[in-house]
């Protein structure tokens, strides 16, 4: 890969120990991936937030980082273990919250924005069409690219902070025009519709891509989207596929740039869509915790709980897991008045997933196919999804 003198200096040492640290991790994914170049990102988000995640080794990198590492680029962080002010009321323990703390003051040290959110896009995160981007957080990577037609690839943790440090990340992948086109045509014969249902389509081409052995779907037959649906669907096919890049044909920006791809085809109906809701409802659940959010609920999404939530009371654990300044949006136009008074909590800066809950309950109901995968994975719950509507329900009823 050909470096510029800068570059080589910051190799070399010139610019101190986490500079050069970083430009050798870019510098040898560079090798690794053939790319000739580096090029400027304007913002990188970074994952492995969760103290959970990190433990003690990962907090020794970071610190380490930390002691003259200064990001130069707009940078957040994908969720942490834990709401960084309401950590108690949600049930997390002294010894983990000190721990997470630690964590995320080694990032605050280096520049960072400390925002912990999976949707960086709606919180001022927020590239434009064309730009070059290290973001980390899968649902983010594939919004990123298909939603927004910026370019990155998915990051590690550490690759998105040496980027952060340097302001560059190697040129190759998703960077590159000619790994951005369409794979496999998806014809979606069906009408869909709200979040949940995004994110069953999002399994069911997920699915197939692993099948194929493919990554990047050409997808036709959605008529409209919104943001909401759109985020569900991105960190769903990004779950089960591995999907880091779609076009959806009328939707995405990118969708006519490159030739509709003709000889692997494969069509989706309300039958494919209905059985594979059933994949995501298990036997004899006991639901005792719901939760919205995943990825982190909009300033609409919330909105819609207030309003559905207005002068009810929840019966089970309810959480609605969100970025702290789209929480806070929600207090000033007095939609968390409204839920709290519900007895809904609000579990911002993390999620029902990297939160360290396992064990704590036995089923959870959730609008998003990415958690049912996680909820079943990693907490070993038992799983149902719903819209937010039937969410609201269950936790009400
Ligand atoms: Fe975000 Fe957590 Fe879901 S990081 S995409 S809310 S699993």
């Amino acid at each position: 890969m050909k470096l510029t003198s800068e570059e080589q200096d910051m190799l070399d040492g010139k610019y101190g120990k986490s500079a050069k640290k970083s430009m050798e991790i870019l510098a040898t994914l560079g090798e690794i991936f053939d790319a000739e170049c580096m090029v400027d990102v304007v913002g990188v988000q970074i994952a492995g937030v969760s103290y959970a995640n990190l433990g003690e080794a990962g907090l020794e990198f970071l610190s380490e980082m930390a002691e003259d590492g200064k990001v130069r680029v707009l940078t957040t962080l994908n969720p942490a273990g834990m709401d960084r002010e309401n950590w108690q009321a949600l049930g997390i323990d002294k010894e983990f919250a000190k721990n997470q703390n630690r964590a995320i003051d080694a990032f605050a040290k280096m520049g960072i924005i400390t925002t912990c959110s999976c949707t960086p896009y709606l919180i001022g995160n927020t590239p434009h069409f064309g730009q070059h981007l290290a973001w980390a957080e899968s649902s983010a990577v594939c919004y990123a690219n298909s939603v927004i037609g910026a370019r990155t690839n998915r990051e590690g943790g550490p690759s998105a902070l040496a980027s952060a440090i340097i302001g560059k990340t190697p040129k190759y992948g998703y960077h590159l025009d000619e790994n951005r086109h369409g794979e496999v045509l998806v014809k979606v014969n069906a009408q869909v519709k709200g979040t949940d249902e995004f994110g069953v389509l999002g399994k069911i081409i997920g699915d197939k891509l692993v099948e194929l052995g493919k990554k990047t779907p050409y997808i036709t037959g959605i008529s409209r989207a919104t943001v909401e649906e759109l985020k569900s669907f991105c960190a769903s096919v990004a779950t089960y596929g591995g999907t880091a890049l779609f076009h959806m044909e009328g939707i995405t920006p990118e969708y006519n740039k490159y030739p509709k791809p003709s000889d692997i085809i494969f069509e989706i109906n309300q039958d494919n869509l209905d059985k594979t809701r059933l994949e995501l409802i298990d036997d004899d659940i006991n639901i005792d915790f719901v939760s919205i959010g995943c990825p982190h609920a909009s300033i609409h999404e919330i909105g819609k709980i207030a309003n559905l939530l207005k002068g009810k009371k929840v019966k089970k654990e309810f959480w609605i897991t969100t970025a702290r300044p789209t929480k806070r949006i929600a207090d000033e136009a007095g939609y968390s008045k409204i839920i709290e008074d519900a007895g809904a909590k609000f579990a911002a800066d993390t999620c029902c997933v990297v939160a360290p809950i396992k064990g704590r309950f036995k089923g959870i109901m959730v609008d998003s196919a990415k958690a049912c995968y996680y909820g079943r994975s990693k907490n070993k719950f038992k799983v149902k999804i719903g819209s937010i509507e039937e969410c609201i329900e269950e936790a009400t009823g």
